[in-house]
């Protein structure tokens, strides 16, 4: 489904500020996949995320999607297949447009259809798909996604998400922003639409208790490596405690390896 083979990525090369943010990304994910991926500041994860979605080209390596190379592909064809959220919630949606308005290019987009044509049906379809939100909004489709809450507006993104129905989901720490209870209401949506649709998702989170608790595999990055990569019973016995231990004992061993390199 998605397949990376050593992935790098180094930003100012030969300088003072030279930085490997993806230093030899080996990753496979099988179709319906849900990992949840995380990682201190730095790590790599966004970087890893704009290498799938090809905001910028990658120095080394092959990224696949569904058996397609996409290494070289640009950015808004890839947009086609990858759905994208963001910490900014204001990323995800056209602002200046009502809600309805936004499932509308969403859903016309998809099926290659004039955004002028959408009729009273598809209105209905749009306004049942936001009242399965649980949020109140179904009385608010005329309503600009701009004057809606953080909160209201990821979950109209997701819902456009859902509707243009990606093969990738990307995740990028889009409850980040949000207050405990709306995040989490947010999160139960978002787990709710990935498993109705089974859409391969990636989720950048910085709650350990949420990565392990969401989807069925867990990744941790680590200067930009993947250091950690756990599903099964493994991820199940996996506590935060034992998760951040794993990581001290991680990033430790590579302090030792890189100090000895600095003795050689
Ligand atoms: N466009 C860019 N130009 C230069 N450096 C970059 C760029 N994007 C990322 N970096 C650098 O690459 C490294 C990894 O950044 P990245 O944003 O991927 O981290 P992250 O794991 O998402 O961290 P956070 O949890 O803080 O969001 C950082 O050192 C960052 O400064
Ligand atoms: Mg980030």
């Amino acid at each position: 489904m998605l397949e990376l083979r050593e992935v790098r990525k180094t930003f100012y090369p030969g300088t003072p500020n030279e930085k490997k943010a993806l230093n030899g990304i080996e990753l496979h994910l099988d179709a319906g996949e849900f990992v949840t991926v995380i990682g201190s500041n730095g790590a790599g994860k966004s970087t890893l995320f704009n290498a799938i979605g090809g905001a910028f080209l990658i120095d080394s390596g092959v990224i696949q999607l569904d058996g397609r190379n996409i290494t070289s592909m640009k950015e808004y064809k890839r947009a086609f297949d990858i759905g994208r959220l963001f910490q900014d919630t204001m990323k995800g949606t056209a602002p200046n447009m009502t809600i309805e308005e936004n499932l509308a290019l969403a859903y016309t987009r998809k099926a290659g259809r004039s955004f002028f044509a959408v009729n009273k049906r598809d209105k209905e379809y749009f306004r049942d798909l936001v009242k399965k939100l649980g949020l109140g909004l179904e009385d608010r489709m005329r309503t600009k996604v701009g004057q809606l809450s953080g909160g209201q507006r990821q979950a109209v993104s997701l819902l456009m998400a859902a509707i243009a129905q990606p093969k990738l989901l990307l995740l990028d720490e889009h409850t980040a922003a949000l207050d405990p209870a709306t995040a989490e209401k947010v999160l139960r949506i978002t787990e709710d639409m990935i498993q109705k649709d089974k859409i391969t998702t990636m989720m950048i989170t910085h709650d350990i208790q949420a990565a392990l608790r969401l989807g069925n595999r867990t990744v941790m990055m680590d200067e930009g490596r993947i250091i950690f990569d756990i599903s099964g019973k493994e991820r199940e016995e996996m506590t935060v405690e034992k998760l951040m231990e794993c990581y001290e004992k991680n990033s430790r061993k590579k302090l030792e390896n890189d100090r000895m390199l600095l003795h050689r």
